[in-house]
């Protein structure tokens, strides 16, 4: 993986305050490009459209990618939303809080947000956390979640395997979903989204030690989302629940 300053840069396109622009990237430690001159960093991260946004060169004509907060296509719109399908049956319905430690795109903490689940979210890569941090602040806006006065999950900067030893109280459930390397041509990493993510963060290698420490941290247990190709992380896990080219395996707390 490349340092962070000759990957990503905050690009500055001439729409709004250029201050805001420039505090991001001191924040980040990386450079200021200013369009058109682009310079040679493969990312950038920009505000287009009042949100956040990762772009990688051929994205720049294209709009980027942003967290979307969107409910998922055939989700109920109701709050709480149905805790139904593999993905709920894994996390548990008894299940009150849930740390989600390996936050990405934040698209199933967002979905468990929605079903209702107390949630918590940790991310190591300070790109990915400030697109999240974007997320959560438009989620606070959103109609729904005013009406209903809820705060958006709490969010935490840091290698989870370092974070989970300090949290205040043991969530009933951590939730892991690593980077697996891809094995089919048409696998999750297809999409454009986890193409890139993929670029930006590699594959991550720790996932064993991640584990290791989701179950001393967690109070009943932990769910990992594998591909279906990949062995069970853990060894044999306590339950499994299968989804379309992926499974939900579940591990209670010794
Ligand atoms: C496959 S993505 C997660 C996708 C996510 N479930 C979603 O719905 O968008 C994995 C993410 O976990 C993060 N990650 C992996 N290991 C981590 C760790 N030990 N601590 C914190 N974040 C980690 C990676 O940086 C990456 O953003």
């Amino acid at each position: 993986m490349l340092a962070l300053h000759s990957q990503v840069a905050v690009l500055f396109e001439g729409d709004g305050d250029m201050a805001q622009f420039a505090s991001l990237a001191e924040k980040l430690g990386i450079p200021l490009a200013q369009a058109p001159a682009f310079g040679d960093t493969p990312f950038f991260l920009t505000w287009r459209e009042g949100a956040l946004k990762l772009l990688d060169r051929e994205l720049l004509k294209k709009g980027g990618l942003t967290i979307d907060i969107a409910p998922r296509s055939g989700e109920q719109r109701s709050y709480p939303a149905p805790k139904e399908g593999a993905f709920a049956q894994a996390i548990g319905r008894k299940t009150k809080t849930v740390v989600d430690a390996t936050t990405g795109w934040a698209q199933d903490s967002l979905c468990l947000f929605r079903m209702g689940y107390d949630m918590t979210c940790i991310e190591r890569s300070p790109i990915m956390a400030q697109l999240i941090a974007d997320a959560f602040a438009r989620l606070t806006h959103e109609s729904w979640v005013q009406k209903l006065a809820l705060a958006p999950p709490r969010l935490l900067h840091g290698n989870a395997i370092e974070v989970l030893q300090h949290l205040d109280t043991a969530p009933d459930c951590i939730y892991l979903d690593p980077m697996f390397p891809p094995k089919r041509k048409k696998s999750a990493l297809s999409k454009k989204s986890m193409t890139l993510l993929h670029e930006l963060v590699g594959e991550d290698l720790d996932k064993e030690r991640l584990f290791e420490a989701a179950l001393s941290a967690t109070g009943r247990r932990v769910v990992i989302k594998s591909p279906d190709y990949a062995p069970p992380l853990g060894g044999r896990p306590s339950e499994s629940f299968a989804g379309k080219l992926l499974r939900f395996d579940v591990y209670f707390k010794p």
